[in-house]
């Protein structure tokens, strides 16, 4: 049985954002919402209490975990944090979103020790855009991908945030990469929190375009309920996801997440940040397992759709 917020909408995923460190500094990048904290180079939590916070939502029916960051493979104890988390009964998924600049040592120790997905940022297959976009090198985010694959984690994901004049060609390309190395693209829609309004109003592009080109290349087209709705299209040897959420109700009505801060807080929306539920000082003063699980509940029931719908 999982939590369900006033709105209807169970509560399945829990993402959780263990550093706001980085090793790349993508102008677009929304930092999963997070203010960004002064001094961010301690981390906030613990494995220890990382792997308390999960075990909390897997026995309220949260079974899909996704640890994020800033970069989390910036935390030397990475490895820990993924085997305290696949060690808990309940858990059906444990993934990761990562730049891939360190994945290509990492991968293999990762998959052993129950990651089982990883979601891998790439902009752009030009090099001196991806330098430009972030200042890191393409070929280490490409040794990622490659060793991501060999590794075995099933499906490897290729998140490319479109952007106006700067990678919108790049989508064949990208198309034509994923079909080779055999793995998924998804398109995602600049969101803009924690962007400049300058930079959004000049990269913002909608993906009508794109959408409209994979309609007609599709052999089929699914619709992923508890993803936001979101629409995959199944192209010849090769998948296209779209992650459209501006103004989007039907992506909000059809959220299932809850986050957690890198400094400890339940955060119910990606897009607000004056609702959040602070878990780990209560963890540090001792509260137990059922104090916590009623923040949890506390808190899910402050998630509601951020674009609601006008009907
Ligand atoms: N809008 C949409 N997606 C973004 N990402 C980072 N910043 C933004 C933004 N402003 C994506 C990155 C990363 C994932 C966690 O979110 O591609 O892979
Ligand atoms: Fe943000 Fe990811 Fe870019 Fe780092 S690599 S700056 S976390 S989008």
């Amino acid at each position: 049985m999982s939590l369900t917020d006033n709105c209807g909408r169970p509560l399945l995923n829990l993402r959780i954002s263990i550093t706001q460190r980085c090793n790349n500094r993508c102008v677009y990048c929304h930092r999963e919402g997070e203010v960004k904290r002064a001094n961010r180079s301690a981390e906030k939590m613990s494995v220890e209490e990382i792997v308390r916070i999960a075990k909390i939502a897997i026995s309220l029916g949260i079974s899909r975990v996704k640890l994020t960051g800033g970069e989390p493979l910036m935390r030397k104890d990475l490895p820990e944090i993924v085997s305290g988390i696949a060690a808990v009964p309940g858990l059906r998924d444990l993934s990761l979103t990562t730049n891939g600049l360190l994945l290509g040592n990492m991968a293999k120790n990762l998959y052993e020790r129950g990651l089982k997905r990883v979601n891998i940022s790439l902009p752009t297959l030009n090099a001196e855009t991806y330098r430009k976009l972030g200042g890191g090198k393409l070929e280490d985010a490409l040794a990622g991908v490659k060793a991501a694959v060999e590794a075995g984690f099933c499906p490897v994901k290729l998140n490319m945030v479109i952007l106006k004049d700067v990678n919108v060609g790049d989508v064949p390309d990208m198309i034509e990469y994923a079909r080779q190395t055999g793995v998924v693209l998804q398109l995602i829609e600049l969101d803009p929190i924690n962007v400049s309004n300058n930079y959004y109003s000049t990269h913002h592009r909608s993906l009508d375009e794109q959408e409209e080109m994979l309609r007609e290349k599709a052999v089929t087209i699914e619709k992923r309920q508890f993803m936001h709705n979101r629409l995959i299209y199944h192209l010849p040897n090769v998948t296209v996801e779209v992650v459209h959420p501006i103004e989007n109700s039907d992506f909000c009505m059809h959220c299932t997440r809850m986050r957690v801060t890198s400094d400890g807080k339940l955060k119910p929306c990606l897009m607000r940040n004056d609702n959040l539920t602070d878990i780990l000082t209560p963890i540090r003063k001792g509260a137990n397992d059922e104090q916590l699980k009623e923040l949890f509940v506390k808190a899910n029931l402050l998630r509601e759709p951020y674009n609601k719908s006008n009907q």
